[in-house]
């Protein structure tokens, strides 16, 4: 998505340990004009596939997922990070551990709004090592629901979630494909 690429090229700035910081337009203060154009983008792609529900995770998931959800004309639901394991007979819980931060979180969903009938579209606005959106998609596979595809916001190519999502048969979708951020320089897959 070329709109983004140069958003990112902008704005985009490259912190330490290949971390990419996106935060005046995606990850705290949020252009709802560029996430209103990446929803009619997932939309695009998604919209003859029978999307029932997206899924995301809190928090900088929810922004890109809601207006996918708009354009799609289905509910975002997104899942919570538990700050401590309590006994919740409504909820579906998994286990997320994340490589960047080092730590383990319990992400969960009330069973009441994810059925077997449901047919989703999980969202995140990064791929990184993959973990968020495999405890996304085990979250839906408790519910018996179908998961129809990945949609990411923005892949860093160079990390294994790609390979981890596809090597279990899914397919990933991402509006911009980050293949280095050597030297403080974002260079993208398509480049
Ligand atoms: P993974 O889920 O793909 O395995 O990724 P990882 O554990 O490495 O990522 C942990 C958190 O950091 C996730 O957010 C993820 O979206 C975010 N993240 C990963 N790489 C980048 C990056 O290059 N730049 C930015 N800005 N974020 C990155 P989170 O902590 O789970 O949630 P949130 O509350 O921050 O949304
Ligand atoms: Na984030
Ligand atoms: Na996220």
């Amino acid at each position: 998505m070329k709109q983004l690429m140069d958003r990112i090229k902008q704005d985009g700035r490259v912190l330490k340990e290949n971390v990419l910081k996106v935060d005046s337009f995606l990850t705290h203060q949020v252009d709802p004009e560029l996430m209103s154009d990446i929803g009619k983008e997932f939309a695009k792609q998604y919209q003859h596939r029978n999307i029932t529900k997206v899924v995301t995770i809190e928090s900088s998931g929810i922004a890109p997922a809601a207006f996918a959800g708009l354009a799609l004309g289905v509910p975002v639901i997104f899942a919570r990070k538990q700050k401590s394991l309590t006994m919740n007979q409504e909820l579906l819980t998994a286990e997320v551990y994340s490589f960047t931060k080092q730590e383990t979180n319990t992400i969960a969903i009330s069973e009441r709004f994810l059925n077997s009938e449901d047919n989703v579209l999980v969202i995140d606005d990064f791929l990184a090592n993959g973990q968020a959106a495999l405890g996304l998609i085990e979250l839906c596979q408790q519910a018996g629901a179908h998961v129809e595809a990945i949609g990411i916001v923005i892949e860093k190519a160079f990390q294994t979630g790609r390979k981890l999502l596809e090597d279990k048969g899914f397919e990933v979708y991402s509006l911009a494909r980050i293949q280095s951020l050597e030297n403080n320089h974002v260079s993208f897959v398509e480049d």
